[in-house]
């Protein structure tokens, strides 16, 4: 006796795990729920979720709302972020190349998931440059170039470095 299948049905209609909001622009409101979404999910990484969790256990919220500040002075150019990202990552003596086309590919699928395409484009193409420079800063040498992982098709916005 044939039995009517439903599931794929239910499946397809079901809503994903959490209701994700689709930004179309970018402000502060959207750039707080970008940072929350990106570290929970980092956290979840193997490789860089122990990384941060040595540095940052005990620190989570400093560290959070420091990365407002300084996504709100890229995104916004408020000039709110006063911190220096170069030595705070050049200390970090555990990191490898690699690392950074992981932490891209995850601010990435962030990104993507919680903003339109246009906005996704422009926050993507900031953080590549950004990670293009702490790249050179940490591992590059004269002549050097990024990795091509740290470079895609998204570089909608020019100009203007947080870096130090
Ligand atoms: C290899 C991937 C990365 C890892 C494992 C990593 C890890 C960390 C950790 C552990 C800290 C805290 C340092 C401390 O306070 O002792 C930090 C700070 C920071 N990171 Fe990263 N990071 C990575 C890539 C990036 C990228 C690509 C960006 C920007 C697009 C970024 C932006 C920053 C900023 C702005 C700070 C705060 C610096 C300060 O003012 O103290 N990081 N990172």
């Amino acid at each position: 006796m044939a039995q009517a299948n439903t599931s794929l049905t239910k499946g397809q209609t079901q809503e994903p795990d959490r209701k994700r909001t689709q930004f179309s622009a970018v402000d502060e409101a959207a750039i707080a729920v970008l940072v929350e979404e990106f570290y929970r999910t980092v956290r979840r990484d193997p490789r860089l979720g122990e990384i941060f969790e040595r540095r940052l256990a005990g620190k989570w919220d400093e560290h959070q709302g420091k990365m407002q500040l300084f996504w709100q002075s890229v995104l916004l150019k408020n000039g709110v972020y006063k911190g220096k990202p170069v030595p705070a990552h050049l200390k970090q003596k555990e990191l490898v190349g690699d690392d950074y086309a992981l932490w891209l590919d995850v601010f990435r699928a962030v990104v993507s998931g919680l903003f339109e395409e246009q906005p996704a484009a422009e926050i993507i193409g900031r953080a590549e440059r950004i990670a293009q420079s702490l790249w050179l800063a940490s591992f590059g040498v004269a002549g050097s170039q990024p990795p091509a992982a740290l470079t895609s098709d998204a570089h909608a916005w020019g100009g203007g470095s947080c870096l130090r």
